[in-house]
This record gives C-alpha cells, structure tokens and sequence, in this order.
C-alpha cells in the first residue's frame, strides 16, 4: 500500500496562486491564513479531518499515537444494541493496494459504549460520531435509543453499508425503499444529526442518495467498503473466514471518488467522503469533487498519524492557493461547464 508522503510542496509560481487573492505580492501571501473548519448538519468541526469507523477504535487507542485534538472527528466503530464478538478469523487479509477484512461488527455494545467510551471522547476537540448498525429497523431503533442518552455525541452515523454481515446492513444499503424505511425511522428517533453511510455496492449511487435524503437524512457518507475476496491456492481455501470481504485503502479510491462527485450531484445535503485516503491531496479530490468533509480510514493502520498530516496539507494547499475551505469544496472545474458557487455554510 503507499504510505502517505509530505505531497503538495509550496510552490509560489504554481498557476492559480492569485485566486480569489486578498491582495498582492509575497507579503499578503505570507499572511493569508486559510480557514478550515466545517458543518455539517448543524456540527461544526475544526477541520474537515475525521477517522473512519473500524478503523480507529474508539478514539483513545491512538491517543498515544497521535494528537486527537488536531483532528476534526471521530466516527467511532460500528455500535449495536447488545455486545457483538464478531466474525471467526481470520477477519483481515492484506491485498496489493488494499486490505480485506470481514470483522462482522465485533463492539462492546451501546451501554457498555456510554459508559466507558463515551466519557473520554467527550474531553476531546474532535467531535464525535457514533456509527450505528443493526439486523432490522428494530435493532437500529433500539440502538439509537439507548444512544440517545448519550451527553457528548455529535452525530449518528446510520451503517447500513456493511458488508459483511448476513442478514443485516447490507440488504438495506442495497435496496432503495428499504433504505427509505430505516432512515425514516431512525430519523424519527435520533435524538442528534443523521448521517447515513451508504453502500457502494450498488449500480447507481445517486438513487440511494436520493432515497436517503427523501427520507430525512441529515447527512451521507460514502463509500463503505466494496464486497471482495482472496483465495490461497495452495490450500484452495479461502483468505477470510467469512469468505467474502470488504475491500478498502487505495485500491478503491477512484471508484469512491466518483461515487462521492454522482452523490454530490444528485442531493442538497453535505456529503463526507471516504475510500483510500491516504495523503492531504487524496483528500482535496474529494472535497473538489463536492465532499464537505472526508475520512481516512485503513491509512490509520499502517501510518497513525495519516489524518493529521492530510490537516496539514489541506491547511497548505489553502494558503498557496489562497483559498478558505468553503471556496474549494464541489468547484471541479470542467471545461465548457458553468463554474459552481461556493459553499455557503
Ligand atoms: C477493519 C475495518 C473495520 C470497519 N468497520 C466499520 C464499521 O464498524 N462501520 C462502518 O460503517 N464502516 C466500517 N469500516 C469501513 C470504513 O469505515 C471505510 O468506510 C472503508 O474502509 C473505506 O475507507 P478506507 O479505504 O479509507 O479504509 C471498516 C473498515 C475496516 C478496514
């Protein structure tokens, strides 16, 4: 997998450094401080910075690792109602450009997660989101329930993405009335913001998109990880357990990527990007492509301080371009095309 490189040197003489220019010459240059932060649905968050579900634990497994105030969230592992063990091993393959893992939503359990997560996220800067998963609208309901008791949550995260459950999540990212109904629902009882995190295993993003927003979500992620699997041929047997896998890392990100630009397209409501990011200009594709905010995800396995170094950049690129956040988020430029406003928020 590449691992994430100091990218997006200062270069002065770059074309496009005078744009949307608060003066001239090298002085004001020096002295443009870009702004970062961003909202979505109400959260206001630092940076637009976040880790990924299943990818960073419950926050204070890396706080010896890096700094999590610098970050902009943190959307914890995937919570259900009751206490999960997960899948048998082995969960976890590593691929060219990507790793496959099929976990199967192992997490301590919402009450457990009030008690002893909850109370560390909530000293943080960073703010913090729940990812929420169940077998039925029941389960999510009942989840949410319990959650919503929780001082310091942010915002929910709806998984109802993954892939790597039987009879749960997938089926309703991969049907659009079901989608509908477990939003609806749970919109109806989350007592903080809704992001729905959406499954790319589907023929047209922008339907389920759609279906989420029409359905009362606050907000959409996207992508989850994509179904996939590996064989040892020497045994003739499969690398996981669960024989299929969720690909994710570098391997996906052009596919996200364009996923996140058709999502952006066809609703109003913000959009946080995510598949293989791994360095701050992975990152900038995705916030020109229309993404309010982005995540970083497997990076955070190999190189901790991957989400960090991304802040750095995006802080970087604004500056040489001389750009705030909401000037470059969804202004893909495509020749022949009307120029899009930017973001008001
Ligand atoms: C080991 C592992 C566990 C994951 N667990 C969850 C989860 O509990 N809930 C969820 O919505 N996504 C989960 N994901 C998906 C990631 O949050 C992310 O959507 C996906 O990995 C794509 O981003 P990336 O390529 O940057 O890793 C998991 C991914 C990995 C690799």
């Amino acid at each position: 997998m590449k691992s994430p490189s100091p990218n997006l040197k200062r270069n002065p003489k770059e074309p496009g450094d005078t744009e949307h220019s608060a003066g001239t010459g090298s002085r004001q240059s020096a002295e443009f401080v870009p702004r970062i932060h961003t909202e979505i649905a109400g959260v206001h968050f630092q940076n637009p910075v976040l880790t990924a579900s299943g990818t960073f634990g419950y926050g204070q497994e890396f706080a010896q690792l890096i700094d999590l105030n610098c970050l902009g969230g943190i959307v914890v592992k995937g919570i259900s109602a009751e206490p999960m063990p997960g899948n048998p091993p082995p969960r976890i393959y590593e691929t060219e450009s990507g790793m496959l893992n099929a976990i199967g939503l192992q997490n301590v359990g919402a009450h457990e997660f009030l008690k002893q997560k909850l109370p560390f996220l909530r000293t943080l800067k960073a703010r913090c989101i729940v990812n929420v998963f169940g077998y039925s609208t029941a389960d999510y309901i009942r989840c949410l329930d319990i959650l919503n008791a929780g001082d310091g949550i942010d915002a929910y995260e709806l998984n109802i993405s993954c892939p790597n459950t039987r009879c749960g999540g997938m089926i309703y990212g991969s049907d659009p009335k079901l989608t509908e109904e477990v939003v609806a629902a749970s919109k109806h009882t989350a007592r903080f913001p809704l992001y729905v995190k959406l499954s790319p295993n589907v023929t047209d993003i922008a339907v389920f998109a759609r279906a989420a927003e029409s359905a009362g979500a606050d907000a959409l992620s996207l992508v989850n990880t994509f179904v996939g699997m590996a064989i040892d041929v020497e045994n003739r047997t499969p690398r996981i357990s669960n024989v299929t896998a969720g690909l994710s890392g570098p391997a996906i990100k052009p596919v996200a990527l364009r996923m996140v630009y058709q999502a952006a397209q066809a609703v109003k409501i913000p959009i946080i990007g995510l598949g293989g990011i791994a360095t701050a200009e992975d990152a900038l594709e995705y916030l020109i492509a229309g993404a309010r905010a982005i995540q970083v995800g497997t990076a955070n396995f190999y190189a901790p301080e991957t989400a960090l170094r991304v802040v750095e950049g995006i802080q970087d690129y604004c500056a040489r371009k001389r750009l705030h956040l909401a000037d470059l988020i969804g202004t893909l430029r495509i020749p022949g095309a009307e120029p899009r406003k930017p973001t008001e928020y």
